[in-house]
């Protein structure tokens, strides 16, 4: 696995964590090859984590949008509403092989907080999770069952309070009590190895993508679609798919209309390093962090996955942003056309796929990876409704 994707990546940390880092690389290099812990892995991908998922035909949707078919690869129907059990599953049995007791996590939308709670509890690690405090208060609903799955929720004030804040928070804790405590990092950023080990969990929803797509209708897709915040989600449907000729579209936050960046790093972005790593990064002429805004906590992040620069700047998959108004009528047409309310992070993928379904022809077919459920955002959604 690779320390860097062209230019981008690395490992820019304190002197502290670089044993860690090691331990936890070499760990899962081995993992990987042992057979003991393969199929312990892939029994609780389906008896716990409900694997695999299912790829559906959004057929009213299709409709709606009047050009090429609309398939929807179903990660809201994992384990605790959406794809961060995935990566929490893998990196829980990580700790396991190290021998760390405790897991901390950092987390925007709650869903790797749910996530790691859930995983925590079940293989009997100590789980605190850090939250900021402005996604404490949209996100209330995930706050409280991470509280009934015995994780202590810690908010963090510091900043924009959101998640950037909150991997900071998660940092520091990580440096003053490595020896005991894996840092189960929730998207596919921050230094080597994380990136990579967090795409190879995802990769599963690309490989099955691959698969039941051949068996759905014979081929692959022409267009594989995914929303963006640090881009776990997907990096998991892009990674399997790079060496295909499939269409890769990437779509992140782009705030209010009117808003500068929004949370757009890929689109509006350039080089620089954040929590360890080298890649595209919202900032100010300075080179400080900018301030990002988003109506999804889990998109509201200044920052990218290293793996996404290089598929950037290579060309391989494009990159656009898509405004809080549009994301909310994608949840609206999903709820009424196909019964599923998804989370408002993949409903900015939806309304992107919609857009690129009327520009295509009816023989072509896009794949959506719809990353989460809904439920967590009723609050935010009723509340742009009034
Ligand atoms: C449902 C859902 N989708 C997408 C994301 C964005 O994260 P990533 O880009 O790592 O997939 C989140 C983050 O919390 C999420 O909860």
């Amino acid at each position: 696995m690779p320390r860097r994707f062209g230019p981008f990546g690395g490992a820019y940390v304190p002197e502290t964590l670089v044993p860690a880092l090691v331990q936890l690389e070499a760990t899962w290099r081995s993992a990987r090859r042992d057979p003991e812990f393969r199929r312990r892995h892939r029994r609780l991908q389906s008896t716990l984590a409900g694997r695999p998922t299912p790829l559906y035909f959004a057929e009213n949707l299709t409709r709606r949008a009047g050009g090429a078919e609309i398939w929807l690869k179903r990660e809201d129907l994992v384990h605790g509403g959406a794809h961060k059990f995935n990566n929490a599953l893998g990196q829980g049995l990580l700790a396991v092989r190290m021998g760390k007791p405790r897991l901390i996590a950092e987390t925007g939308a709650g869903q790797h907080g749910v996530a790691t709670a859930m995983i925590g509890a079940a293989l009997g690690l100590e789980t605190e999770v850090y939250m900021g405090t402005l996604d404490m208060a949209r996100q209330r609903p995930n706050v409280e069952r991470m509280r009934l799955l015995g994780a202590k929720v810690v908010p963090v004030r510091d900043g924009s309070r959101t998640l950037k804040d909150a991997i900071n928070a998660a940092l520091r804790d990580w440096i003053e009590n490595v020896r005991t405590t894996h840092y189960l990092l929730g998207s596919a950023v921050g230094p080597h190895p994380f990136p990579s080990i967090v795409a190879d969990f995802q990769s599963v929803i690309g490989r099955e993508i691959r698969q039941q797509s051949r068996r759905a209708f014979g081929r692959l897709p022409d267009l594989a679609v995914a929303c963006v915040g640090g881009g776990s989600n997907a990096i998991g449907t892009f990674h399997p798919l790079r060496a295909t000729s499939v269409d890769l579209l990437g779509v992140e936050a782009g705030g209010p209309k009117g808003h500068r960046t929004g949370a757009a790093s890929l689109a509006r972005g350039r080089p620089g390093v954040l929590h360890g790593s080298f890649s595209y990064v919202l900032q100010d002429r300075d080179g400080q962090v900018a301030e990002t805004a988003s109506i999804s906590a889990g998109l509201d992040y200044p920052g990218v996955g290293p793996e996404h620069a290089q598929l950037k700047e290579s060309g391989r998959a494009r990159y656009l942003a898509v405004h809080d108004e549009e994301a909310l009528r994608a949840f609206h047409w999903l709820a009424r056309d196909e019964g599923i309310l998804p989370a408002l992070e993949p409903a900015h993928a939806i309304f992107a796929a919609v857009r690129e379904a009327r520009r295509r022809p009816r023989r072509h077919k896009i794949v959506v990876t719809l990353s989460g459920r809904g439920d967590k955002d009723l609050e935010v959604v009723l509340g742009a409704a009034r």
